[in-house]
């Protein structure tokens, strides 16, 4: 093996969010794969390198999973940096432990770069802070996203018990979710938001309670989103946000 695949994360969006060793690496790198989600302002700190398209949303349909470990290793026969860019950081929701089995099983070195995970951006454009003296002070990342054949998620609970969570790739099942969990014991007054875009210029966020939650979520236009749901929103609708462009919803 000559190359080193390099597990980067691209952050949330906005291009300059990422790390300055992501972007030094991203200016050696021979070849870069990338999901969907990652900006061309972010490939275009690649000037050297071959960009290979993988994920969901890049038209095409998923590459599968075995597929991109693969090329990866592939690459680094070839190549001596070799780019795996992931959107936020690559640990968080990202598949990357697959990839990085599967490479340290064949012998390739991997390192990882974090990048900030899209639930600190979206606090950071909302300007509130997910854990608050006396408020909160547990925090959960979840999602209810399951693969085929894979037991079903814990999320429910772990959201009972945190003080805030933030729950991934959810928006599409807004309903649902706001049933399971009412349905399990939490308030549906619970105060709730969604952040659609979250450190790009065109973030929105929308706020109400876990009930509003379906009619929070239709008014989403196709973006990433994220829904955050706790007491620390409690006077989000009506708190200062400089790096959103809102929707304000009454409780
Ligand atoms: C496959 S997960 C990857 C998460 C990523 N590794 C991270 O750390 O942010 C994709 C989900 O992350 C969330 N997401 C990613 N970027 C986002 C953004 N800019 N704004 C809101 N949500 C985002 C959405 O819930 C989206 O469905």
């Amino acid at each position: 093996m000559i190359g080193t695949v390099y597990l980067v994360g691209a952050g949330p969006g906005a291009a300059d969010l990422l790390t300055l060793r992501a972007a030094r690496l991203l200016a050696e790198a021979d070849v870069v794969f990338h999901d969907a989600l990652v900006p061309k302002e972010i490939l275009a700190l690649a000037p050297r390198a071959e960009l290979v398209a993988v994920g969901k949303r890049s038209g095409r349909h998923s590459a599968a999973q075995r597929f991109i470990n693969k090329r990866l290793a592939d690459a680094a026969r070839k190549h001596r940096v070799v780019v795996r860019l992931k959107g936020g950081d690559p640990l968080v929701f990202g598949r990357a432990q697959e990839e990085i089995d599967f490479l340290r099983a064949r012998r390739v070195a991997v390192e990882v770069v974090p990048g900030i995970t899209a639930a600190l951006a979206a606090a950071a454009g909302l300007g509130i802070s997910l854990t608050q003296r006396g408020v909160a002070r547990s925090l959960a990342f979840v999602t209810p996203r399951v693969g085929a054949g894979e037991a079903a998620s814990s999320w429910v609970g772990t959201v009972l018990a945190a003080d805030t969570a933030v729950i991934y790739m959810g928006a599409g099942q807004a309903e649902a979710i706001a049933q399971a969990l009412i349905a399990a014991g939490k308030s549906q007054r619970t105060p709730a938001a969604v952040i659609e875009n979250a450190s790009r210029a065109e973030a929105r966020a929308a706020f109400g309670t876990l009930a509003d939650l379906p009619r929070l979520a239709a008014r989403l236009s196709g973006g990433p989103v994220l829904i955050v749901l706790g007491e620390v929103l409690r006077n989000a609708a009506s708190a200062e946000q400089p790096a959103t462009a809102r929707t304000r919803q009454a409780r």
